[in-house]
This record gives C-alpha cells, structure tokens and sequence, in this order.
C-alpha cells in the first residue's frame, strides 16, 4: 500500500529518500514525507498529495543528515492529509517511525497511552507505534522496538530511527514487504527493490517476524526475541522496469496475485476474534436503523457494478432486503425511486468515477442515507457519502481491475452478514460456519494462483478466437459478466455473458461449431440445470470449458476441459472462480500481443461523463 524508504551512510540522505519515493509512488501517492537527522536535530517535512508537492516545500532548503526514513501513503486510517502524512513522532520527536500496513489494536493502545498522557497529533494508526516506543525505553534502541512489536497486531513493515541513536535505523516486517539494500559504508531500507536497484542489487529481502538494525557499516538481522538469524544476501537481478512490478511482467498479473493479501487485509478488523459475528465498527448500525430501510440500492460502474450484482445476491439472501442494482449513468437519469427509506450502496474503485458520484449526489438530494464502498480514502465520493466502508486492496494500477473486485465481492458478503446478524435472519450456527469459510478464502485463492499452466494452453488455444461466451446461472451468471468484461477489455476479443437459462431465448443462434463456451457450474443449488445448459450447447458443437468446485466428479462428462478451483460455500465460490478467468483474459492478451496494463481507449479512472 504504501511506499518506505530509508538511508544510512556517509552522504545526504535526503536525495536517496527522494529519488526512492519517486520510485515508490506507484504503492501509494495521497501524501509523502521524510525526516532526516543532521548532526542535532530530526528535520521533518511532510505534504499532502503527490511526491512533487513534498518536492515543492523542499527547493532550497540544504539537508546534509547523513541518516533519514521517507514514506509515500495511501491511506488507510486518516484522511489524506499533512498530519496523517508519515513520518510519526512520539511527544518529544526523538522517536520517528514510518509504516505500511494495518495496526489492528491501534484503537485500545491509543486509549491507554492517551491516558497515560502522551499527545497524538494525527489520526492515524501509526502514530500509536512512536508512542509505544516512547513508553518502552529504556535505553536499548533494539529492544524497545522488540518490545513495541510484542504489543502491536496486524500488518506492517516499519523504520524506526531516533536522535538518541544516530548510527541506527531499525526496521521490522510482518506481512508486508521490507529489503535491505547492502552498499558500501552507506545501507538502504525500502518497501520494495525499485527504491534501491539504481544504488544496489545486494539485499537481504526480510521475513516476517524479522528485524534488521541497520548501520552505515553493518547490518544485524535478529527474530522478534533478539536470537540472530542467519541471512542469505540475494542479488536482484530485475530491470528496474520488472522491480517496480514485483518481478511481474505487468501491473495485472501482480495485481491478480496481490488478492490473496488484498481479500485478507479487507477482511482483518473486520471479523469477531471467536468467529461468531462481522464487525464493521466504522458503520456503527443498529437492527431499528435497518428497520427504517425498506430498500436498497447499489449503484456502480463495470466491475464495480459487476460486483453490486454479487451484493444484491447477499443481501437478499442473507439479511433478506430487498435490492436493486443499477449502473450509475442509468440511475442518475432514470427518476429513480429513492426516498429516506432507501439506503444507496455506490460501489467505486478510484471513488472518482463521476458517474457513480453524480449518482450518489442525487441519491442524497431525494433524501437516501448512503453508503460509498470504496479503495480510495479521501477519495471524492468517500467524502460525499454519508457513510464509508473501505476495500484494503492497495493502489490498483492496471486499467482491468482484479483485485478492487474480489475485495469489493469480500465487502458486500461481509455487509450483508452484518446487516443479516442485525436483523437475525441467519442463526448464529449458520454465521459461523459462512465465517469459518470466509477465513479460507485468501488462503483458497493462493491455491487457485498456484497453477496457470492449464490456463496458458486454453489462452493459446483459444485466444485467436473472434467470439467468446460465458454462461451461468445464479451468482455463476455474475461471475461471468466480469469473465466477460475482463476478456473484451484487454484481449479485444468480443466476449459476451449470458444467464444460462436465457440461451434458448435467442443467443443460441450463435452457438456453432467450435465456438469456445465458458461455462460456470460452481452453483450447487441450480446444477442440474446448468448441466442442462452445457448439454445444449455442446448439442452445437460448441468447445466448452467447464469452471467447477474441486470434487465435481459429474462435470468432466460434459465438458471438453475443466478448470477446477477450492470447493467452498456456493455464495463464497465466486471469489475464487472469478480467477481463472481474470488469468484466462490476461493469458489470451499476451497471446495476442495485446498493451495488457493500457488497453486501447481506457483509463483507469472515468473521471468525465
Ligand atoms: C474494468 C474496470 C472498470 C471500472 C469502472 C468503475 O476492469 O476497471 O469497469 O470498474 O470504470 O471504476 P471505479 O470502481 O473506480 O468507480
């Protein structure tokens, strides 16, 4: 999410910091900043916005501190803002901390240190880290932050430097990524390798639960006790084009694999820790405020919108409210029927579409409480909705959105169970076993990344196809819109998605010999009757490949190929099944050649009508 650097040496800190940050801004890029110590003092500046407003506050100012930490954000708590803007302090600045990640238990540790009386300054979750650290010491720099780290929950990769110890940067990781960049009587600390490839390709890529004491001479790597570990250095040997992707060969393929993570940070903070109820602490609604809504409506743009049709599926079927959903440069002009009783859910990605935020202003003109899901905080239809639920997928770069999908997919099934146990229309046993599910799903979609190959030969195979179908039915049909859009946005082959049930109404005239089918069977409550489907479209001669749960033993008599993927709840499946295809339109792109990040006559953001 977030981009951090750090330096230590014998030169000016601060250009490394800058130059880092300018390769980092793709993680993030609300607001940035960087402290450097000189010989007495901790300088910090900080600045709201992209890298070059930091620049800006920067032109002539000389900064020769030959030790510094930078950060680019994307938030997460705390509006974009100059005081959310890290570096952080504790009450006296001697300790500066920057991070990337969720601090779950930041809410209770910022109660008890406030009591404690020390002073915050922002809002945010890291804040609580310099704080901490205030508080535990003692005199040992190293184990202060171990005694931080025992105290914290969650993800980070944080730095840690102080002006009592102006030999050290101190670094930890957990679940987020950190390196050390080893040089010459100078080290460098970055979130990711394209901060540090143009100054080093010798690093020590840390793990979790490790911590890395850095000084210009050496570094130290220790577990979360102290005990040494014994480190390998690994020499990168990526372009700096390949770093800035992870080694990926596009923004999309990372993103595809960057949803395990993405689903699992959505997730966190969000589930009761003895897995019995959904707790979305940041709406804060009661069973008599969902009993004065009588109707929802979820509005949103393509993917986004894609996942609202998933959202009606939930919360019609578990907190048993009527939905509708509309795409937002329909809604805005249809006179739609909106009073104070409807609740308008705007699905949005960049939360810029400006489509889906004139949608949303006319849904508060006509009197509706609203509800933004959004990636992006701060972002403008963040601010304009009443209230905000935020997806943690990261910055997404590739104008085909992934993981903003299965993150909002993991959103609306958690909005609908909280409304469902609001309003007791699941049992308590029935919660627990859909939450006992949801915890796998990240897991479930690593294993789905695990083996593309398969997918490969159908994208070579198929991928030189004019006419692609996808059919479904129930929330298969859902999924198979997004199959679609995905294909037909990066790949130009024309892709359409029907119901299953509605072949016969008109669409089967199409169905000729080998004309590749994809047909989703992973809904077990309409099974026979997608077989059914299946059938009349091989009765044409059609290529179909089949996308079923991992035990499907009928599927593969009916089929000619089969992509299996995790057997998990019929209303968890689309999370995983969605993967194979987001994989199959990014294979059938290569194969054709095609500008997988940039495809012709998109933008990533629609930001004009
Ligand atoms: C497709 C895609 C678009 C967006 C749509 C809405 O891969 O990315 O269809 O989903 O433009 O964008 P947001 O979610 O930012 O409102």
């Amino acid at each position: 999410m977030c981009g951090i650097v750090g330096y230590i040496g014998n030169k000016s800190a601060a250009p490394f910091l800058l130059d880092g940050l300018t390769k980092l801004e793709y993680r993030g890029y609300d607001s940035a900043g960087i402290a450097v110590f000189d010989a007495h003092d901790v300088f910090i500046e900080k600045s709201v916005g992209r890298l070059d407003a930091l620049k800006e506050k920067l032109k002539g100012v000389t900064l020769d501190g030959v030790i510094g930490i930078g950060h680019t954000r994307w938030a997460t708590h705390g509006r974009p803002s100059d005081q959310n803007a890290h570096p952080h302090t504790d009450c006296n600045g001697e300790f500066v901390v920057v991070h990337n990640g969720i601090i779950e238990n930041f809410m209770p540790l910022k109660e008890a240190l406030i009591a404690k009386g020390h002073h915050f300054t922002s809002e945010t979750d890291t804040e609580v880290v310099a704080h901490l650290i205030e508080e535990f010491y003692e005199g040992d720099f190293a184990a202060a932050v171990r005694a931080v780290l025992k105290k914290i929950e969650g993800s980070y990769s944080l730095v840690f430097m102080s002006e009592k110890h102006p030999d050290t940067l101190i670094c930890a990781k957990q679940d987020n990524p950190l390196v050390v960049g080893l040089g010459d009587g100078e080290n460098f600390i970055a979130s990711d390798i394209p901060a540090i490839i143009s100054r080093t390709r010798r690093t020590y890529i840390l793990n979790d639960g490790e911590i890395a004491i850095v000084k210009k001479d050496s570094v130290e790597i220790t577990d979360r006790e102290g005990k040494p570990v014994d480190k390998k250095i690994f020499h990168v040997s990526w372009n700096a084009e390949a770093a800035e992707k992870g080694g990926y060969e596009h923004f999309m393929l990372k993103e595809i694999n960057e949803q395990p993570k993405a689903v699992r940070d959505t997730m966190s903070k969000r589930v009761a820790k003895d897995g019995s109820r959904i707790t979305l602490d940041e709406l804060n609604w009661s069973k008599e405020f969902l009993d004065g809504i009588d109707k929802v409506y979820i509005v949103a743009c393509g993917t986004a919108y894609h996942a609202g049709l998933v959202g009606k599926f939930y919360i019609e079927k578990l907190a048993r409210i009527l939905v509708e959903v509309d795409l937002a440069s329909e809604f805005r002009y249809r006179d739609p029927i909106v009073d104070e009783k409807t609740l308008v859910i705007v699905i949005s990605q960049s939360g810029e579409t400006s489509d889906t935020l004139a949608a949303l202003k006319e849904a508060k003109r006509r009197g509706a409480r609203t509800l933004a899901v959004t990636n992006v905080v701060g972002s403008s239809i963040a601010r304009e909705a009443d209230q905000v639920v935020h997806t943690w997928a990261g910055p997404e770069i590739a104008v085909a959105s992934t993981k903003a999908y299965t993150t909002q997919l993991i959103l609306m099934f958690m909005l609908a169970l909280y409304m469902a146990q609001l309003r007791s229309t699941v049992s308590d046993e029935r919660a627990r076993e859909l939450i006992g599910l949801l915890k796998k799903i990240p897991a479930q979609i690593s294993e789905t990344l695990s083996d593309v190959e398969p997918i490969k030969t159908f994208a070579r195979r198929y991928g030189f196809n004019e006419d692609v179908f996808y059919i479904g039915r129930s929330l298969d049909y859902d999924v198979a819109l997004e199959g679609a859009l995905k294909l037909k946005e990066i790949s130009y082959i024309h892709a359409e998605a029907y119901a299953s049930g509605e072949l016969k109404h008109g669409t089967l005239a199409l169905i000729v010999e080998g004309v590749p089918v994809i047909a989703l069977a992973t809904q077990k409550s309409v099974y026979e009757k997608t077989i059914s489907n299946i059938k009349e479209v091989k009765a044409r001669d059609a290529v179909v490949i089949g996308i079923a749960a991992d035990g499907d033993e009928e599927i593969g008599k009916f089929v000619d190929h089969v992509m299996f993927v995790p057997d998990t709840d019929e209303l968890l499946i689309p999370l995983l099944a969605v993967v194979p295809l987001q994989l199959l339109a990014y294979y059938a792109a290569i194969t054709r050649g095609c500008d997988v990040d940039k495809p012709r006559n998109l933008a990533k953001s629609v930001t004009v009508e």
